[in-house]
């Protein structure tokens, strides 16, 4: 946290959530709240809507959702301090110098200077690019891809001359450090003996989502290996999180975001005038980038490369998009290698065709499976119907399993009965092997999901009905929501509950009822302020019997839970033994309200 918490809730207080959000968009006042067209997803009726009372907003469709601040960070692309320094100046809020200790400091200055090399270098390579003579090959060759000068421009394109230390020197000369260029990955070497990291390439500068320069791609002009040379993750670079293209895509009016193999396939796509294009950085798409593409649609279009390569990587890209809950299209440029060489080729409209044909993930794997084993004989129909009903069994909505079953069915012409009862075989024995091989491995996943869920019910409890509190008060502290230490990744994905924790119980024991908005101000991460939400969102009865039922059991498995941590951890005799009670206590633990 930059600022005291006092203040940020001052400035948080002097911006009525509704005047803020007005600015920016039309609210209408529906029964005790307001609503709206959701400004981060495309819709046509509206299902955004803002509680005045508690301060927050949320969107029904998209799930965005957030305080004052996180909304002026969205609207605005800014960071949450930046935020704070925008609403602060809004409602004529003198801030002080923001506190950071000396070692954060040093580290955001580092950062901010690395960010800066990496944007004076973009000016550097534009600069090559138009203005000398070693930059006309790139220029030409630019133009013989029927790059635009427009959309040269707009993606800041540059060109690294053949010289090997132009950069260096050029940034040196400005004062940055060879340690500072090291770190952004401009130059490579060891220091004493270094030298620019690019060299007669094609500079493609690649921007976070909020437009700033973080990295390049640089594309080899002729021969040369590799064709693609990229920075290397940095401090300030990490490749799983970005998308090339974000920047501009998430402005795009499109309903989906399209995902392609290349840069020069954005490019030209933008350039075509579809402005929803994004690639990942020469890497396999990863979960990071596929819940930023759920920031910014529930859509999304898969168009990769037709060969073997672009194939597989749709195949594997397609279960990670669905788990962070995106819908999936799947297109196939017919007759070209990506959809840069068929636009060139056959032109935006037909382009535009293709995606009227885009498929859904289950008839894709079928035109692949049709392909591989071949339709004229009746070998290869039945290895693709075997195989299809693999795919089809797992799908574990049964309503979207029967429709897919019938419609597989009918397009491979066998009968709709014959089919399913393969799947539901299928599913079957695939279900009982999966169970004994996993066993133990699932039961300790159940477990963490039990604990889990257990902590984030406390905390809604806790959040939506703070008069609870004296009644759990006697069981649960905030050190029931402590992390066991070597859970490594676990442990970094669920802390935030602690974090809640720690933030509530304070104010519970001084009376007084958590704020919602407040609660949301200590994460900086969209994803976790989304997560925090969500506590606000689950139902917890209004009767009192339900309410007390649920409270006993919440208290008892999230205590439970506990426990057995510390039993498990704990290495005096006294510790043990009181834990061994508490549990037996714990057992007959009724609590009433
Ligand atoms: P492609 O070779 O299909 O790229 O690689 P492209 O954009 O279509 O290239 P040209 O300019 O039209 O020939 C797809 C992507 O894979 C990554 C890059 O991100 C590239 O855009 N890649 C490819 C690398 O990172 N390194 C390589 O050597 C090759
Ligand atoms: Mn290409």
């Amino acid at each position: 946290m930059y600022y005291p918490d006092e203040l940020i809730r001052e400035i948080r207080e002097a911006n009525d959530i509704v005047g803020v959000i007005s600015q920016y968009m039309s609210l209408t006042k529906r029964g005790n709240g307001f609503f709206g067209l959701c400004p981060f997803h495309g819709e046509k009726t509206p299902s955004f809507s803002v509680n005045e009372k508690e301060q927050y907003y949320h969107c029904f469709g998209c799930g965005a959702g957030g305080n004052v601040f996180t909304f002026v960070m969205q609207m605005e692309n800014m960071t949450f301090v930046e935020a704070v320094q925008h609403l602060a100046e809004r409602a004529h809020i003198a801030l002080p110098e923001a506190e950071l200790s000396p070692k954060e400091k040093q580290r955001a200055l580092r950062r901010e200077r690395m960010l800066q090399a990496t944007k004076e270098a973009a000016r550097f390579y534009y600069y090559q690019l138009t203005r000398t003579p070693q930059g006309q090959g790139a220029l030409q060759y630019l133009q013989k891809r029927q790059v635009t000068e427009a959309y040269r421009r707009k993606f800041g394109l540059g060109y690294a001359p053949v010289s090997k230390g132009g950069l260096a020197s050029y940034l040196l000369g400005k004062g940055y450090t060879e340690d500072e260029l090291l770190g952004a990955g401009l130059l490579s070497g060891k220091q004493g003996r270094i030298y620019d990291r690019f060299f007669n390439r094609l500079m493609f500068p690649i921007f976070d989502s909020a437009g700033r320069p973080i990295a390049f791609g640089g594309r080899v002009m002729g021969e040369g290996e590799p064709k693609y040379l990229n920075s290397p993750e940095s401090e300030i670079f990490n490749k799983r999180r970005n998308l090339y293209g974000m920047s501009w895509a998430k402005k795009s009016r499109r309903d989906s975001i399209m995902m392609v193999e290349g840069y020069m396939d954005v490019l030209s796509l933008h350039q075509a005038g579809f402005d929803n294009a994004v690639a990942s950085l020469g890497t396999a798409l990863t979960k990071e980038q596929a819940m930023l593409i759920k920031r910014y649609s529930d859509q999304v279009t898969l168009c990769y490369d037709s060969d073997g390569a672009g194939t597989n990587a749709a195949r594997r890209a397609i279960p990670i998009l669905e788990e962070a809950g995106l819908k999936v299209k799947v297109i196939r440029v017919p007759g070209s290698k990506d959809p840069d060489e068929f636009i060139k080729v056959s032109g935006a409209q037909a382009f535009e065709e293709v995606i009227q044909s885009a498929m859904d993930p289950v008839a894709f794997e079928m035109m692949i499976l049709m392909q591989q084993h071949g339709t004229d004989t009746v070998e290869g129909q039945a290895s693709t119907v075997h195989d299809m009903a693999r795919r089809l069994a797992q799908i574990a909505n049964d309503l979207d399993r029967e429709l897919h079953i019938r419609d597989v069915a009918a397009k491979m012409r066998v009968s709709e009965a014959s089919l399913k009862e393969e799947v539901e075989s299928l599913r079957r024995t695939e279900g009982l092997l999966e169970y004994s091989r996993s066993r133990g491995r699932r039961e300790k996943g159940k477990e963490e999901a039990a604990d889990d869920n257990a902590k984030k019910l406390m905390l809604a409890i806790l959040i939506q009905k703070p008069q609870v509190y004296p009644a759990v008060r006697r069981w649960i502290s905030v050190q029931d929501f402590e992390e066991e230490q070597d859970e490594t990744t676990q442990a970094a994905e669920n802390n935030w509950c602690q974090t809640v924790a720690n933030y509530i119980f304070p104010a519970l024991q001084a009376g007084t009822a958590p704020q919602m908005a407040d609660v949301i101000s200590c994460f900086d991460l969209p994803e976790r302020q989304e997560q925090v939400l969500a506590l606000a969102q689950l139902e917890i009865p209004e009767e009192k019997q339900a309410l007390e039922k649920l409270v006993t059991e919440t208290v008892k498995s999230l205590k439970m839970q506990s426990l057995e941590r510390s039993i498990r951890s704990s290495t005096d005799m006294e510790t043990l033994q009181e834990a061994i009670e508490q549990k037996k206590a714990l057992q007959h633990l009724t609590l009433t309200l």
